[in-house]
C-alpha cells in the first residue's frame, strides 16, 4: 500500500521537476522519512532522483552552458560529496533531529521561493555551489538553493533550467557512490520501493514535459510554479516609497491592444512607419491616422480594477507613491490617479511640430495631410508621444524617485523598450516584483514574480501599514 501511495507521489513529483526544475528531493524524503528514517530516506529517494535528473538533463542537453556547468558543477560536486561523507556518519538521535531540521528547511527555501531571493555574486556563486551541493548531499534536497546560486551566473533563460539540471546530475554522481557504500542495506532493504518510485518518476517527467509543451511559456516559469499558493500581499510600512512602472499589460483588460503580444499593434503595423521621426516627415497623414485610430479606441474603453486599485493606493500613500506608465492611454486618469507621470506621452494631447507651445488637450481624428491642423507659428500639430528614437520625458523626475524608493513594481511591460526596461537594475536597494502572466524580458532583474492578469493581481498586491 505505501508503495502504491509512494509511487504515486513519485509520479506527481516527476511532473513537478518538469516544470519547476527541481522538486523530487523536496517531495519524495519526507513521504520516505515516515516510513525509513530521515537518513535511510535520503539514500533510498536519491535513486529516483539520478533516473529522473539524468532523463531531464538528457532531454536539455543541447541548451546546457558547458562553462558554468563545469565552474559551478565542480564546486557542486565537491559540496555533494562532503556532504554524503557526513551524511554517512550522523548516526546520533540528536543529530538525526537536526537533519530533519535541514531537510524541512531546504523544501521550504525551495517552496517558497525564498531561496531565488538569496542573491550571489559571481565570485561567491561558486561557495553557493559547494553549500548546494553540500545541501544535496547532506539531505538530498538542493534544488532551491542551486537555482539562487546558479543566478550569480550570467546564463539566459533556458541554459539556466538546462545547466541547473545537468549540475543536479553532476551532484548525484559525486554523492551516489558514497551513499550505496555506506546505506547499500537501507536500499535492499526498500529495493520495491526504490524500483518503483523510479519508474513512476520517471514517467511523471515525461508526462510533465508534455503539460509543458501545451502551457507557452512555462518553461521560463521555472522557479515560478512552486510558489503558487505562496503569494502575500506587499507590506507598505510608513517609510516605504513606492515606484510603480506600468506597461500596456495594464490596459489589456480594459481592451487597449499591447504591443508585442501575439495580436499586438506592432504585429500590425511596423513602428518605423507610424511611431518615428521619419515617418512623421515621409507620412504625416500615415501617423496621424494611426494614432487617430487609437484615439477612437481610447474614448469607447474605461479602466479596470488594476488601474483603479493603483488609484486607492495613491490616495492611501500620497506622494510616497510615485506612478509612471509608459502608456499614453488616459486610463489611470479615468481610474482615479491624479498624479500619472507619463513618460511616453499622451495620446489626447498633441503640440506643435515646431514651436515651444505647451502640450494642449485634443482629441481631434486627423486622417488626411490637409486635415492637419497648424500652430499659429504654422507648424504642424503633432502627437504628444514619445516616438522612437525620441528622448522619453520627466527623466530627471524618474531617476529621482528611482533613488528613492523602497518598492519597485512593473505591471504589464514586455521589458523590451529601454531606457523603461532597465528601471528595476537601478533599484537594487529596493524590492523588487513583476506582474504579468508571462516573464518580461527583462525577468531575472526581479526579486519576485506575481503571475497572473493585472485585475487579478493588482487589487490584492499592496497592505498599507499605518
Ligand atoms: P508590450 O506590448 O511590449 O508588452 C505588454 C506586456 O503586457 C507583455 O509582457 C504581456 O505579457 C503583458 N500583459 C498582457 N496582458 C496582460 C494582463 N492582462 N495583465 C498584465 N500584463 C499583461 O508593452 P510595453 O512593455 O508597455 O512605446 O511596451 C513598451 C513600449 O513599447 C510602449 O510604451 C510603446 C511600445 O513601442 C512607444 O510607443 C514609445
Amino acid at each position: 500500500m505505501f508503495v502504491l501511495a509512494a509511487a504515486a507521489v513519485a509520479l506527481v513529483a516527476g511532473a513537478v521537476a518538469s516544470v519547476a526544475g527541481f522538486g523530487i528531493g523536496s517531495l519524495l524524503t519526507p513521504l520516505f522519512a515516515s516510513r525509513l528514517g530521515v537518513q535511510a530516506a535520503v539514500v533510498v529517494v536519491s535513486v529516483p532522483h539520478f533516473a529522473a535528473t539524468v532523463l531531464r538533463a538528457w532531454r536539455l542537453r543541447a541548451s546546457i552552458d558547458r562553462t558554468v556547468l563545469v565552474r559551478f558543477g565542480v564546486a557542486s560536486a565537491a559540496g555533494g560529496l562532503a556532504g554524503a561523507l557526513l551524511h554517512g556518519r550522523i548516526h546520533s538521535p540528536a543529530l538525526g533531529v537536526v537533519f530533519g531540521c535541514l531537510l524541512v528547511f531546504a523544501g521550504l527555501m525551495g517552496a517558497t521561493g525564498l531561496s531565488k531571493k538569496m542573491r550571489f555574486g559571481r565570485r561567491t556563486a561558486w561557495l553557493a555551489g559547494v553549500v548546494s551541493g553540500g545541501f544535496g548531499g547532506l539531505v538530498g534536497n538542493q534544488g532551491g538553493i542551486r537555482s539562487a546560486a546558479l543566478l550569480g551566473f550570467d546564463v539566459s533563460r533556458e541554459a539556466f533550467v538546462a545547466t541547473g539540471t545537468a549540475v543536479g546530475v553532476v551532484v548525484d554522481l559525486a554523492r551516489l557512490p558514497v551513499y550505496l557504500a555506506t546505506g547499500w542495506r537501507d536500499v535492499a532493504r526498500a529495493w520495491p520501493l526504490a524500483l518503483a518510485t523510479t519508474a513512476s518518476v520517471l514517467a511523471g517527467t515525461l508526462a510533465g514535459e508534455k503539460v509543458l509543451r501545451r502551457i507557452p511559456g512555462a518553461r521560463r516559469l521555472h522557479v515560478g510554479a512552486l510558489r503558487f499558493g505562496f503569494v502575500k500581499p506587499i507590506e507598505i510600512a510608513p517609510d516605504d516609497r513606492v515606484f510603480v512602472l506600468t506597461g500596456a499589460g495594464i490596459s489589456a483588460e480594459s481592451g487597449v491592444r499591447t504591443f508585442r503580444d501575439a495580436g499586438g499593434l506592432w504585429e500590425q503595423y511596423r513602428f518605423e512607419d507610424v511611431a518615428s521621426p521619419e515617418a512623421w516627415v515621409r507620412d504625416p497623414a500615415l501617423v496621424w491616422r494611426f494614432y487617430s485610430a487609437r484615439r477612437a479606441q481610447a474614448k469607447t474603453v474605461s479602466p479596470n480594477a488594476a488601474h483603479v486599485a493603483l488609484a486607492e493606493l495613491e490616495r492611501a500613500l500620497g506622494d510616497r507613491l510615485f506612478l509612471c506608465t509608459q502608456n499614453v492611454d488616459p486610463l489611470h486618469e479615468r481610474g482615479g490617479s491624479r498624479r500619472v507621470v507619463h513618460m511616453h506621452g499622451e495620446l489626447m494631447k498633441s503640440r506643435c511640430e515646431r514651436c515651444d507651445r505647451p502640450p494642449f488637450e485634443d482629441e481631434a481624428l486627423y486622417e488626411t495631410a490637409d486635415a492637419i491642423a497648424r500652430c499659429a507659428c504654422g507648424g504642424r500639430i503633432r502627437p504628444h508621444i514619445v516616438w522612437f528614437g525620441e528622448v522619453p520625458m520627466f527623466l530627471d523626475d524618474i531617476a529621482r524617485e528611482l533613488a528613492a524608493c523602497t518598492v519597485f513594481v512593473t505591471i504589464g511591460s514586455s521589458g523590451a523598450v529601454y531606457p523603461a526596461a532597465g528601471f528595476v537594475s537601478r533599484v537594487r536597494h529596493a524590492r523588487r516584483v513583476y506582474v504579468g502572466p508571462e516573464e518580461p524580458d527583462n525577468a531575472r532583474a526581479f526579486d519576485e514574480h506575481r503571475f497572473g492578469k493585472a485585475t487579478e493581481v493588482v487589487p490584492t498586491l499592496f497592505s498599507v501599514r499605518s
